[in-house]
């Protein structure tokens, strides 16, 4: 038996050289590839299997794990090497806790999958935001140029403003419908656009392939913040992302349980960024990565159901006297429908509407009183939440002028028919107050 496996013997570098990664079980039988799998999935089986099958199967090898379905949680600093020889050879798969466990392995794995056409790699963060903070590092140096849209999430916004600016890095906000045309923002300097799409509160869509096309054209990165849509609904990379960042807090984790965040990158900039990883090892905790992975087996049907569920809320609130506009993309009127069919596959649960204007009383007597709502500043959980937002105080380079009180919804996987029956008495609210 190998020496990974031996519990409280001394470490011996004879031990070390005999079958290393072998265990024995009770029943005799070796652990060894194809022993505890299905046949082998061909690479040319692989590259045909639709999304939800890749949901199942990617990041797994049952071979590996004794058998077990799941790769487990290792947690871990130290890793040991069996000679001086090993130590100081090449790095081997797992060299120390920073640079990546079985665990972390698989979800970088699964996720590389998942991102479609065109990724090359994955690497792990701890939380969305420190994702889209790495994927900016990875592209960015000081006296660089970089182009944000003005729809971004606001935190990232933060990072760009204070850290970059720090750094030297100038940030220059666009207006998220330009289209081609951040070709006229170029600078012999621009080396970065971050695009996001929609945006999380205000729904613009931004032409994606068009904008990376531009960069493209001149070398410059093409960073998307891809949170909303998920691979799923948007393959980055195979519509010319270079790099694209998940909260995986959001649809991945789906039970508001976790924080993490990933980026995964294409074959040109892969490189690049697992170096910039490696020198910032900023990890994602083990727990979060392992129910990542679980979250991910489901995250195709829970997204189907937060669309059906999303469109079915958006319709009934296009019915209601009370609001002004609805903005979810995938609703025939709304702005930016064109451009979601053209390249989204579908729409996630997360979408606002504008009221038409009413006393602030009236907004919170509606607000306070739901009972199937909660007010918190996440989504993509199982459970339905709203809040009031206002986006006019950070914009720089367009203005948010909505003309009444913005809501963002969060629909869960409650009965739509309770879903709509609360907010209905949440109107009656807001009625008698205004
Ligand atoms: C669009 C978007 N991107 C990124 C993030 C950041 O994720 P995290 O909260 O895990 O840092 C959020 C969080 O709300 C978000 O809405």
């Amino acid at each position: 038996m190998g020496f990974l496996f031996s519990v409280g013997r001394p470490y011996s570098a004879k031990e070390a050289t005999v079958e290393p990664i072998t265990g024995e079980f009770r029943t005799g039988v070796k652990r060894g590839v194809g022993r505890f799998k299905m046949a082998k999935i061909s690479d040319e089986t692989r590259k045909h299997l639709k999304s939800r099958t890749r949901a199942v199967i990617a990041g797994r090898e049952p071979d590996e794990q004794f058998g077990f379905v799941n790769t487990p949680i290792y947690r871990g600093s130290t890793v040991l090497y069996p000679d001086v020889a090993t130590l100081s050879g090449p790095r081997p798969r797992f060299s120390y806790g920073t640079k990546g466990t079985p665990t972390t392995e698989a979800l970088e794995r699964a996720w590389t999958e998942m991102a479609g056409p065109g990724a090359a790699g994955t690497v792990l963060a701890p939380t969305g935001l420190a994702a889209i903070s790495l994927a900016l590092m990875t592209a960015l140096k000081a006296g660089d140029h970089l182009l944000v849209t003005d729809s971004a999430y606001q935190p990232t916004r933060t990072f760009c403003n204070t850290i970059l600016k720090r750094m030297g890095v100038e940030t220059q906000y666009y207006d998220p419908l330009i289209g081609a045309d951040i070709a006229t923002l170029f600078r012999p300097n621009t080396t970065t656009i971050l695009v996001e799409a929609p945006g999380s509160q205000s729904f613009e869509m931004q032409d994606i392939p068009a904008i990376s096309a531009a960069a493209q054209a001149r070398g410059i990165c093409t960073i998307m913040d891809n949170t909303w849509a998920t691979p799923l609904f948007f393959p980055p990379h195979e519509r010319g992302v270079d790099l694209a960042v998940e909260a995986g807090t959001k649809y991945l984790s789906g039970h508001s349980d976790l924080m993490l965040g990933l980026v995964s990158a294409n074959d040109a900039w892969f490189k690049r960024l697992r170096a910039t990883f490696d020198a910032f090892a900023m990890c994602a905790g083990p727990e979060d990565c392992f129910l990542a992975l679980r979250g991910l087996r489901t995250m195709e049907l829970r997204l189907r159901e937060a669309e059906k569920q999303g469109l079915a809320l958006a319709q009934w609130f296009a019915t209601r006297p009370e609001v002004k506009q609805v903005l979810h993309p995938a609703l025939p009127d709304a702005p930016g429908h064109d451009i979601w069919k053209r390249d989204f596959l579908g729409a996630s649960g997360l979408f606002s509407i504008i009221l038409h204007p009413v006393p602030d009383a009236a907004v919170a007597a509606m607000l306070d009183g739901l009972e199937l709502f909660g007010m918190g500043y996440s989504w993509g959980g199982y459970e339905s939440l709203v809040i009031p937002f206002d986006c006019a105080s950070y914009r720089t380079a367009t203005q948010w002028n909505p003309g009444g009180q913005a809501l963002r919804f969060q629909v869960g996987l409650e009965d739509v028919s309770d879903l709509i029956a609360d907010l209905d008495a949440g109107f009656e609210r807001l009625n008698a107050v205004k």
